[in-house]
């Protein structure tokens, strides 16, 4: 009963067992509709959008399949919106929630259309699709009841919220949800390779009851809507998720642009470290490696980047570890047994591609999986590495480092993970309690996981969030958020 940690009332989101042969028909039968559909998205504003430039949006995992025609908005569009934009605080506090709550309703309510979307635009694979749905209905609801539960609140104004392909309707509707909980408008841009998620979820908000004029849509290129809707003079506040330098040229356009009042949140990267010592779990820790360096293709800021094993396990567990790799089913992600599906398009498959090149000509490429050859497919690969002072960069996907250690080495490691500026998770696998006392106090990340997996934060029970290089806080789905996007709030940052 995770929401039960904060008071909360609600349980998250039941979602759908992919064990169970009733939910998989449930599944099948209600995406269907959508396998071969062809949307068409672009602005959602309450004037007419000028922007004529139109995309047209492939599956990542077949270049063949047309998901659909985007019409991106362009700088006029920004300041057509931004001058219609409004608050909503026409609306009570108990009539905003009740909206909020009616929109989770109509998102579950399309689960096919999502399901088949996330996975025909994205790559998802379902057990991702399934994860994206109920998190977004976990944010709606959240911050729905943490609104409510705020004695009084003022909003800030006009929030623009961009936010990442990775999650593009989790996290889309969480930056959204929290801004309009609490009164602000909002201008959402999502990222450019799956804007066609956002203007479904968009239409959901608006048919729940969102004011067209509350909550507008503008799909676009980063460096033109998204740049413009960050440094405005008329802009209150900025939610921002997706890459640290973009994180770091948003705040410098607004310190020169915005008002000084408005405040930047931000969630970035990460180079995220799992330590494995000897006396840990050997079948839990593979799995749960797996898991955090594989799933979704490793593209999740949280996903494990950079492995520590103990050296006396390390021979037995690297091997154990390529037998699990060798298990995965990489594919069509439409399929119920695919485990990982493409990355999001082709530039990001050649820059990792010519990421593990370069370490197999260096010799440091331990082991790669094979991966079809059509779509944006990217084989797992193990490099090896001598510490994460090795890395430069996040690398996003199914790229493990790996690294070993002797147990006098521990202190060091925890120096080097704080010195990489970095902190946004880690895991630990261990079964001596005061290790795990001793590190997770000395190290500056902002989700910590002691034996288990280091993905997958749960709204409400799991608050999300990094700090230095990889975010501003408050974190997402936790206790703290809305308060930020209101001008009542004086919480330090990072809870
Ligand atoms: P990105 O920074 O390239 O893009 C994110 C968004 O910013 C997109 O909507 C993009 O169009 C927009 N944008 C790009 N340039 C801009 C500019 N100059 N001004 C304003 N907006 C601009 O990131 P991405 O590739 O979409 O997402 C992957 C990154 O996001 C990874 O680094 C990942 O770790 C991070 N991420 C972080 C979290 C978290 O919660 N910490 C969650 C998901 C993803
Ligand atoms: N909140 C997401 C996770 O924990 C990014 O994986």
């Amino acid at each position: 009963k995770p929401q039960e940690l904060f008071g909360k009332k609600r349980l998250n989101s039941k979602g759908w067992d992919l064990h169970n042969e009733d939910d998989l028909l449930d599944i099948e039968n209600a995406r269907q509709a959508f396998k071969t559909h062809h949307w068409s998205g672009g602005p959602l504003m309450i004037a007419k959008a000028t922007g004529t430039e139109n995309v047209s949006v492939k599956n990542p995992a077949d270049p063949s399949d047309s998901v659909g025609t985007l019409t991106y908005a362009n700088a006029e569009d920004v300041e057509t919106a931004l001058k219609n934009a409004r608050a909503w605080q026409d609306c009570d506090q108990a009539e905003r929630s009740r909206i909020l709550r009616k929109a989770a309703d109509l998102f579950e309510e399309n689960f096919g259309e999502f399901f088949a979307l996330l996975t025909r635009e994205a790559g998802k694979v379902t057990a991702d699709a399934i994860g994206e749905l109920r998190e977004a209905v976990d944010f709606l609801h959240y911050y729905a009841d943490q609104a409510e539960a705020l004695e009084e609140s003022t909003p800030r104004g006009i929030f623009t919220c961009i936010s990442p392909w990775n999650f593009p309707l989790a996290i889309f509707t969480g930056q959204i949800s929290a801004g309009l909980s609490v009164g602000n408008g909002v201008l959402a841009k999502p990222a450019q390779t799956t804007s066609l998620c956002a203007t479904v979820a968009v239409k959901l908000l608006h048919e729940a009851g969102v004011p067209k004029d509350v909550l507008q849509l503008l799909p676009g290129e980063g460096r033109v809507v998204g740049a413009r809707l960050a440094a405005h003079a008329n802009i209150d506040g900025v939610c921002f998720t997706g890459s640290m330098l973009t994180a770091q040229s948003i705040n410098k356009s607004m310190a020169q642009d915005a008002p000084v009042s408005a405040p930047l949140i931000a969630e970035t990267g990460g180079i995220n470290a799992m330590i494995v010592d000897s006396t840990a779990l050997p079948e839990q820790a593979i799995k749960d490696v797996i898991i955090s360096a594989f799933q979704s293709a490793g593209q999740r800021c949280s996903a494990l980047r950079i492995l520590y094993v103990q050296k006396d396990i390390a021979a037995a567990f690297i091997e154990m570890l390529y037998g699990t790799m060798d298990e995965l089913n990489l594919g069509d992600p439409w399929i119920f047994s695919t485990d990982i599906g493409p990355v999001i398009d082709r530039t990001a498959q050649d820059k990792i591609n010519r990421y593990v090149q370069a370490a197999k000509s260096e010799g440091k490429l331990l082991k790669q999986l094979y991966c079809p050859t059509i779509g944006s497919f990217v084989a797992p690969a193990v490099i090896q590495v001598g510490g994460i002072g090795d890395m430069a960069e996040e690398i996003f996907g199914p790229i493990l480092h790996v690294a070993t250690f002797k147990a006098c080495e521990l202190d060091q490691i925890v120096d080097d993970i704080n010195a990489s500026g970095f902190g946004l998770t880690f895991g630990l696998h261990t079964r001596i309690d005061e290790r795990v006392e001793k590190i997770t106090s000395n190290l500056n990340v902002g989700n910590m996981y002691v034996n288990r997996n280091q993905i997958g934060a749960i709204v409400g029970s799991q608050p999300f969030g990094g700090e230095g290089l990889s975010g501003t806080g408050p974190k997402a789905g936790g206790p703290h958020y809305v308060k930020r996007f209101t001008i009542d709030e004086n919480t330090t940052t990072h809870k």
